[in-house]
């Protein structure tokens, strides 16, 4: 019988749990739902994640610059942006069971009494559909009133708009020139779930290219390829990303043209990143709220207009979802290592831990052998060691958490072998030529 989409998302998440990739959060006190701490190895993958994504902006384009925003800022940003007025979803309560849904994703909840059935179920009934807005409300100060109101970002995006003309002069950018930013943004969805996939606190990695109006639609363009890319050079399979464009019903409040980048998961299609033109919506409303011009001078025409953006924004914690669930394996192995193993598959790049070194015994100057290895790898990358249990034990444990060389030292002085994660080949490497080896298969 073949698995069912959450017997697979079941296994990713044991793993996480078991291999110290992520735990349920405040986990003694019986967790909080939908939010997830990063353990060891999936704080090393994640940021691994957030570099690759920084470097891919700033440091290969001349016209991209980063910004760490703050979360908390002024209330009347939410005004500006269409949030307070947009940013909602349409929410249904059961008369009978006091559930509380989605009302245009009725089909993905579970009935307050019955929670292994869909809502109804208990014969109850619903009411009409209201509005449910999606931001997290707070207090700044002393006091707990209206004028104190602040909310938690749903985006990372408005942080960069408000400082769009700082950043332009102090960078002395030009249009079109992108600002990138990643950060914690939060929402108060009403239907969490598939693990880290959808949560109510999570990071993004959004960059806003600001443009001239009418060269808007060549940067949407370019842009989706240039992100669709980024993810295949993470190793995601080219065939599991597919573009959805958005139809008018689909576009958020800000976008007058949307696409997701979308990645076949276990539990179906669904997007990763969004790209969207939001034309001047933004600053336009930022410098009507505000009443600071956010305009810049055309030499060329010598007048003056408000940029159009386009946005690229990903989801930090589902690209890592993605890259977990694209990289799980299960085989079956036949010869010398006979038995089943679970392997992560992860481009090496990605792999949180880069090689495993195992001295065979803990004798005969194996040991020594194999801390030196370690101490001349760990300069460049972070490695372990493992010393304990029989060989293939250890091979198993390093595929699991997707490790793609594992080195064992024995006692054929000065060589140890070397094998490869994916194809379980070995090859003899003489110890003074490991890191060369470890460094040459890493550019691959
Ligand atoms: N600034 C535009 C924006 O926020 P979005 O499509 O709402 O657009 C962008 O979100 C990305 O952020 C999504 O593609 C997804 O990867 C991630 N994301 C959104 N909501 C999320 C949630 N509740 N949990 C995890 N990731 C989320």
């Amino acid at each position: 019988m073949s698995e069912t989409s959450t017997e697979r998302m079941a296994k990713i998440v044991s793993l996480c749990k078991r291999r110290g990739f992520v735990y349920p959060s405040s986990e003694i006190y019986g967790g909080l739902n939908s939010c997830y701490d990063y353990g060891p190895l999936g704080f090393v993958l994640k940021q691994t994640v957030k570099d690759r994504w920084m470097k891919s902006m700033i440091q290969e384009n001349d016209n991209i610059e980063p910004l760490d925003s703050s979360i908390l800022m002024h209330p009347k940003i939410w005004e500006a942006s269409g949030h307070i007025a947009n940013f909602s979803d349409p929410m249904v309560d059961c008369k009978t069971c006091k559930g509380r849904f989605r009302a245009d994703h009725l089909d993905k909840a579970t009935c307050g009494l019955k929670p292994s059935k869909t809502p109804l179920t208990c014969g109850g009934e619903l009411t009409e559909a209201r509005s449910f807005n999606l931001m997290f409300k707070t207090f700044m100060g002393p006091l707990e009133d209206q004028s104190a109101v602040v909310f938690l970002r749903p985006e990372t995006a408005q942080g960069i708009y408000v400082n769009f003309l700082n950043v332009m002069t102090t960078a002395r950018q030009k249009i079109p020139f992108g600002i990138a930013q990643i950060g914690k943004a939060f929402r108060n969805e009403i239907t969490p779930g598939n693990f880290i996939f959808r949560t109510r606190e999570f990071e993004q990695m959004e960059m806003q290219y600001f443009v001239k109006p009418g060269t808007d639609e060549k940067e949407f363009d370019r842009l989706k390829e240039v992100r669709r890319q980024w993810h295949i050079s993470n190793g995601l399979k080219e065939s599991k990303l597919r573009f959805h464009a958005h139809g008018p019903k689909e576009l958020a409040h800000y976008a007058r043209a949307a696409l997701d980048i979308e990645y076949e998961y276990p539990f179906g299609w669904q997007e990763i990143e969004g790209i969207h033109n939001r034309t001047d919506f933004d600053l336009k409303n930022h410098e009507k709220f505000s009443g600071k011009k956010l305009s810049v001078f055309d030499e060329e025409t010598k007048s003056s207009y408000v940029p159009f953006i386009v946005e690229t924004s990903a989801g930090c914690d589902r690209t890592v979802l993605t890259l977990l669930v694209d990289a799980y394996n299960e085989e079956v192995v036949t010869g010398e290592d006979e038995g089943p193993r679970v392997v992560l598959k992860f481009s090496p790049q990605i792999a949180p831990i880069k090689a495993s070194i195992f001295p065979l015994m803990k004798k005969d100057g194996l040991p020594e052998r194999a801390e030196k290895i370690f101490e001349s790898l760990r300069k460049h990358w972070r490695v372990e060691q493992d010393v304990s249990g029989s060989i293939g034990k250890r091979y198993r444990r390093a595929d699991e958490i997707g490790v793609p060389f594992a080195i064992t030292v024995d006692t054929t002085p000065d060589t140890v072998t070397i094998r490869e994660r994916d194809s379980m080949k070995q090859v003899r490497v003489s110890e003074s030529e490991i890191v060369d080896y470890v460094r040459k298969h890493l550019e691959v």
